[in-house]
């Protein structure tokens, strides 16, 4: 059995991006509580992909997808425990500017803690974290690393969107406004460029008809959509997706991959992916880590990892998945 999660849920009404910093603020990094309230009105231009209905991609204007100068992220000897459960051991590894990775490893083996981390939804223990060239975790005060202040993990999380597992709409909203309340509220927006914005993603996705509706009118895959396109909202210049199709009718996963897909080869995001969808991984992934016991086992091109893996851990896993 699980310890308590004791670290906030994201997203939230009042934290529309979904990126609470955690009440719980790490002891040995000290985060203090002061408010950062900064706004950014400045999102990246660029040409969008657009879906019909069904989702299917097809070509045209639309919604504006982060363009230019995406950050990379590395982990640095980073260490996570929940109480004496050590997740990750001293976590080393790269994700270079727009390049797309994918996470693979058993359950229980840290992934979602990795994309948590990132979304500042748990605090770290150890190691330092960088987006760009800076440190998520950290910031520099008189030449010293010292632990970020609310402000700063403010300005930090902005750049990070993710979309989760269980879509996390917020439920009392209808679909304008759960895209449209996280650009005006934390980005300082304005309403009317929010509402342009929104209407943009939502036809990109394919869901424009459903502008008015509750989360609760939609299936699962079209509130997945709305997740996709809300997360899009934020301009954010990382994406973390987690299993973002595990809780769909296998008939839903197809029309969501495929705009993922769509949404990654024409926009200049870093992505990070977590997916047991092997197929997936390959289509979307310039490169493969995967990952057990808290450690990068193997990387490598798709082609590599899921064609010729080097280690034997990666192949029982890979057995064990194909055959599942
Ligand atoms: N909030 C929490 N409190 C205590 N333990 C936690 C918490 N979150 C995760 N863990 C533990 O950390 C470990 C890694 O969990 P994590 O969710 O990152 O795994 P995962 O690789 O994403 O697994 P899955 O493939 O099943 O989603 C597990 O042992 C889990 O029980
Ligand atoms: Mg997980």
């Amino acid at each position: 059995m699980s310890p308590p999660d004791t670290s906030p849920e994201a997203p939230s009404p009042e934290d529309p991006g979904g990126v609470s910093a955690p009440k719980d603020a790490p002891a040995d990094t000290g985060v203090s509580t002061s408010k950062g309230t900064s706004t950014s009105k400045d999102a990246p231009a660029g040409k969008g992909v657009s879906t019909e209905k069904d989702g299917a991609p097809k070509e045209g204007p639309a919604a504006d997808l982060p363009h230019g100068s995406a950050p990379g992220i590395r982990f640095e000897k980073v260490v996570k425990r929940f109480g004496d459960n050590v997740v990750l051991r001293e976590l080393d590894f790269t994700v270079d500017p727009g390049e797309r990775v994918t996470l693979i490893g058993p359950s229980g083996s840290g992934k979602t803690t990795i994309l948590r981390l990132l979304m500042t939804l748990e605090t770290l223990n150890e190691g330092v974290i960088w987006i760009g060239d800076e440190t998520l975790w950290h910031m520099e005060r008189g030449g010293k690393r010292v632990p970020a202040n609310q402000k700063h993990l403010h300005e930090m999380r902005k750049q990070v969107g993710m979309v989760f597992q269980q879509f996390n709409l917020f439920p009392n909203m209808n679909v304008l406004r759960n895209l449209t309340e996280g650009p005006v509220r934390v980005l300082g927006v304005s309403k009317d460029e929010a509402v342009e914005r929104a209407k943009g993603l939502l036809d990109m996705v394919g869901l424009a008809d459903k502008i008015n509706a509750h989360p609760t009118q939609l299936s699962g895959g079209q509130q997945q959509r709305v997740a996709i396109a809300r997360a899009l909202a934020m301009q954010p210049r990382v994406l973390l997706l987690d299993e973002v199709t595990s809780a769909l009718d296998p008939e839903l996963v197809v029309g969501v991959q495929d705009l993922l897909r769509d949404i990654a080869r024409q926009s200049d995001l870093t992505l990070l992916c977590v997916t047991h969808e092997m197929a997936f991984a390959k289509d979307i992934s310039d490169r493969v880590l995967m990952f057990d016991q808290g450690q990068i086992v193997e990387a490598g091109h798709p082609d590599q990892i899921f064609g010729e893996p080097a280690e034997q851990r990666t192949r029982d896993f890979l057995q064990a998945v194909l055959a599942s």
